[in-house]
């Protein structure tokens, strides 16, 4: 038989990856929504932060808007994944619009760790993004006593006014390395530094960091399929890199692939962030297959059973026919 030409080349699908419990919760709620009340459903902000999930619900009828104001009165307004400071809460209430709060209730979990901190009198210790919609939600509990931390580099500059009274909380979608890093240099300043009850980084964070670090130290390249602005999907591709992946790139959709980035290569790692609908992840692979790359192996880490109910004023409609 004719040598095959794929022998020496193998491509390594991580496990888990892809859509996480809050995300899968966030679209069904917009799904549901159209279905019940019908078009259009205003969202406030990307339900969930990928570009392929936004346009295809536009196309069911959902209209994406930054802020409130962008919504007419009476209309029914889905708030994203990535939560909502209180201050828009109140907004929606002003204006008597019906909201229905998609919100991932492991960032509401954090939105309550800051609310107890702060009625504590603590100072406390945000680390996340600037900008980041979830930062600028959790922020918005507290913006007395939170103060924002991006990086391990920023702890030297912190000035606090009470050393001994100092708590630490984060965004759900960080890399968990650089996050503890950042978390020792805060210690290391305030020994008596206090921690979040429980992980903040999210199950779905931290596994599908853990997954494609299993992979990275044996592959040639390594391909994240995952918006730009999505923050775990673009945590991936740091966390490829630092577990040894040769080169990593982040990629919308198999269309984004630069053809050069194969040249040479026999291992490839693919993953996806947490807002990634499967299709998307198997595009690639046909294009790697198409490419010369044999049929994928996936490389399964834990399996992932947890799932969230959807919001109670939905349910509520959805029980009664609305
Ligand atoms: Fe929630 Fe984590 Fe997904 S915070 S939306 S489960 S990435």
């Amino acid at each position: 038989p004719a040598p095959d030409p794929t022998a020496a080349k193998r491509v390594l699908v991580a496990a888990p990856r892809g859509y996480c419990a809050g995300v899968d919760r966030a679209v069904v709620t917009v799904e549901r929504a159209l279905e019940t009340y019908g078009a259009p459903i205003y969202v406030r902000k990307q339900i969930v932060h990928n570009r392929h999930v936004v346009e295809t619900l536009e196309q069911r009828g959902a209209i994406f808007v930054d802020e409130l104001d962008q919504v007419p009165a009476g209309a029914t307004v889905v708030f994203s994944a990535h939560g909502v400071a209180p201050s828009v809460h109140a907004e929606a209430k002003e204006r008597t619009l019906k909201t229905i709060d998609a919100t991932c209730p492991l960032v509401t979990k954090v939105h309550h760790e800051a609310r107890r901190f702060a009625r504590e009198g603590l100072e406390i210790v945000l680390i996340g993004h600037g900008g980041h919609e979830e930062v600028e939600g959790t922020t918005g509990e507290a913006p007395e006593h939170i103060t924002l931390v991006q990086n391990p580099g920023e702890v030297d500059g912190l000035e606090v006014k009470d050393p001994s009274r100092v708590a630490w909380l984060s965004q759900t979608t960080l890399s968990v390395d650089e996050t503890m890093e950042t978390v020792g240099k805060l210690r290391q300043k305030f020994p008596q530094l206090i921690d979040p009850p429980s992980d903040d980084i999210c199950y779905a964070t931290q596994n599908r960091q853990l997954a494609i670090k299993q992979i990275a130290g044996h592959s040639d390249l390594v391909i994240v399929v995952g918006s730009a602005n999505s923050s775990n999907s673009v945590r991936l591709v740091e966390v490829a890199l630092e577990a040894g992946a040769k080169a990593a790139y982040r990629v919308d959709n198999a269309g984004e692939i630069d053809d050069a980035w194969l040249d040479g290569v026999s291992t490839v790692g693919v993953t996806s962030g947490a807002s990634v609908p499967d299709d998307l992840v198997q595009g690639v692979l046909d294009h790697l297959r198409s490419h010369g790359f044999p049929q994928a192996t996936e490389e399964r880490l834990t399996e992932e059973s947890l799932t969230f109910a959807l919001p109670p004023e939905l349910r509520r409609d959805l029980r009664k026919g609305a």
